[in-house]
């Protein structure tokens, strides 16, 4: 087509779907006239992004801790993106599925990949002295951590090991919501008292993390996988994206953060206090938790030893250099 032509076709599609809105095409090449070009900084938002690394002490390392927070929160926004197509999926297309849990697993690849930036990236010495002015903020209270376990498995999945044998999906949202394994480990067992930092998390986050599990109470993506036809239930590919989805979230990422915790506040068997208030060495460890979103594509062998890598891996000498 001659450029001549291709410019008249474009116009007449354009003029027909403005007709079809009421809106008059004139007005809007004017408009397309007088807009600036788009320039990189303004679409990606740079100087935003670059202004909100703000450290609360003059110690260099912070920035990095700082940023590292960020650069994680991304990708969690990355992994929610992919499984809130999969909640909203109604086709139940196979590829579809596949590739959503296989994005999921390469964004966690990149965290795991990238967490030495936490481990061997800081000075021991600074970060025990700038964590001092972030209590009681912990990333225990990050709500995207949250929100992938809800829309990865039904709530009862995430009771607290001690007792999830009680609970069911015949209790209700709410129910379950109050015995989520993470508000256990932020309780003073003996005095049934909250710590600071979950009491703020609450308080702030209680609502929406509500709205979302009853949004997605027959629709997380465990719900996704158990409704499909059985021929598709029983894909090799589906079931290992799925498996690799769980180690990651739930064994793999884990024992590199905790990696860190020891790495900073477990040296010279003097346990340095956890910002948040856990009891860290208890609540950290993924054969602990047990945390595991899709049970039923296991072994009873390997339930029995989910996580248990982490004793190999926290007593190799190389990791706790
Ligand atoms: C030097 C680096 C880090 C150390 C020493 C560390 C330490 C800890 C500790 C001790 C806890 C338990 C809660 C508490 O008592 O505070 C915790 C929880 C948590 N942290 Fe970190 N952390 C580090 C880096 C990160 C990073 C980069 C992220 C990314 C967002 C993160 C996200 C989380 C999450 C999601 C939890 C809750 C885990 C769960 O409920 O299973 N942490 N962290």
């Amino acid at each position: 087509m001659a450029n001549d032509e291709r410019i008249e076709s474009q116009i007449n599609k354009l003029e027909e779907k403005f007709k079809n809105s009421g809106q008059d095409l004139s007005s809007y090449l004017d408009g397309l006239l007088y807009q600036k070009y788009l320039t990189y900084w303004d679409y990606i938002h740079l100087d935003t992004l670059l202004s909100i690394q703000v450290p609360r002490t003059h110690f260099p390392d912070e920035e990095i801790f700082i940023m590292y927070h960020q650069i994680t929160e991304l990708y969690f926004k990355l992994i929610l993106h992919e499984q809130k197509q999969i909640v909203d999926d109604r086709s139940q297309d196979l590829a579809f599925f596949i590739e959503k849990i296989r994005r999921i697993n390469s964004y966690f690849k990149a965290l795991i990949s990238s967490f030495s930036i936490m481990i061997r990236g800081m000075e021991r010495e600074q970060f025990l002295r700038y964590r001092m002015a972030l209590l009681p903020a912990s990333g225990f209270q990050s709500a995207q951590y949250r929100m992938i376990e809800i829309y990865a498995t039904p709530l009862e999945n995430l009771v607290h090991q001690s007792e999830r044998d009680s609970f069911s999906k015949e209790n209700n949202i709410e129910e379950l919501f109050e015995h989520i394994y993470w508000k256990k480990g932020a309780t003073d067992l003996s005095t049934g008292e909250k710590t600071l930092t979950l009491k703020q998390f609450e308080f702030r986050y209680t609502p929406r993390l509500l709205r979302i599990s009853n949004q997605v109470k027959s629709s997380t993506i465990y719900h996704k996988y158990l409704q499909l036809p059985k021929k598709l239930r029983e894909n090799e590919e589906l079931i290992s994206a799925l498996k690799d989805m769980d180690m990651n979230a739930n064994v793999n990422w884990p024992l590199m953060h905790m990696g860190s915790a020891y790495r900073y506040l477990a040296k010279e068997n003097k346990e340095v206090e956890a910002t948040g208030g856990t009891n860290w060495k208890d609540f950290l460890p993924p054969s602990f938790q047990k945390i595991i979103f899709f049970p039923t594509l296991y072994s009873e062998e390997e339930l029995d030893n989910w996580g248990k890598q982490w004793v190999d891996h926290i007593f190799n000498p190389e990791n706790r250099k």
